[in-house]
């Protein structure tokens, strides 16, 4: 049994990704507290997704330590590393769900497959996670009947649906108009408080973390560069940060500093 002197359910250090002979991630460190929503923000292509995939054994590290749950799963046998997949839940960047498959389909193959459930079982447990992301009456469809909205919201209830102590989301918002994309926001910080689940949400809407996130981690050269409160955060000195905070504000402070500049 592992010690859990610690309240971090996530506890990583050292942690390297090599792809193709380049090095994504370099001796990266983070923790995460139980029941605390961080948000990772970061250029496109500094390795978010590899990050927060690295963390939820969806992709194996080249070196370091991840601690899950006080289990490190770096170098476990992959028999192992099943228990740990069903212990946290991941929100897929454009919901990637099958298709081919209803909404029914798609929450209760994990726990049809995995826990053996029959389709009775299934059936109140879809309900009950279909309820929790505040969907109704769509068991039937297939995603493609879904608008974007609904489509995230059924991609949480299948992450939701092995009950995950953790839960990774990528980019849960991208590509939705800004009030759908506020209310998956609530939704975020609605599990926590219904389900008490830890979070790492990726995300470039830096003002959103601000309201939802306890923490917020730029993800800069390989590394957790900065991680911060929000407060803290949207006032570090890091050039990246400064990049996003000013994007934010819709090119106002560049326009305004391009007026200043006498041209
Ligand atoms: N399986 C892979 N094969 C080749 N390159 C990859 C693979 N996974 C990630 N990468 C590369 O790693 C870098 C980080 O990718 P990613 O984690 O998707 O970044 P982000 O989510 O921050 O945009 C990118 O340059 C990407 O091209
Ligand atoms: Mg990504």
């Amino acid at each position: 049994m592992p010690t859990s002197h610690t309240r971090n359910v996530i506890e990583v250090e050292g942690l390297t990704y090599t792809v193709d002979g380049r090095t994504i991630l370099a001796d990266l460190a983070i923790a995460v507290s139980k029941a605390e929503i961080v948000g990772v923000v970061g250029a496109s292509g500094s390795g978010k997704s590899t990050l927060i995939k690295c963390l939820a054994a969806l992709t194996s590290a080249d070196a370091g330590s991840i601690l899950i749950n006080g289990r490190q799963i770096v170098g476990m046998p992959e028999r192992k590393l099943k228990e740990v997949r069903s212990e946290v839940g991941f929100v897929f960047q454009y919901s990637a769900l099958f298709d081919s498959m209803t909404v029914f389909e798609n929450i209760a193959l994990a726990p049809m497959r995995r826990l053996s459930y029959t389709r009775t079982q299934a059936m109140e447990l879809v309900r009950e996670k279909l309820q929790l992301v505040q969907l109704d009456g769509v068991q039937d469809y297939y995603p493609g009947q879904l608008s974007g909205g609904m489509a995230k919201r059924v991609g949480l209830a299948r992450a939701l649906a092995l009950e995950p102590a953790i839960l990774f989301y990528d980019e849960p918002t991208s590509g939705l108009d800004p009030p759908t994309a506020r209310s998956i926001d609530e939704l975020i910080v609605d599990m926590r408080r219904q389900l008490g689940v830890t979070s790492v949400v990726v995300s470039h809407d830096v003002p959103a973390l601000a309201r939802i996130a306890d923490r917020i981690a730029l993800l800069d050269g390989g590394k957790i560069a900065v991680m911060a409160p929000p407060q803290e955060f949207v006032r570090s000195d890091h050039p990246v940060v400064r990049q996003f905070v000013s994007a934010d504000n819709f090119g106002i402070a560049d326009a305004e500093k391009h007026s200043t500049d006498g041209t």
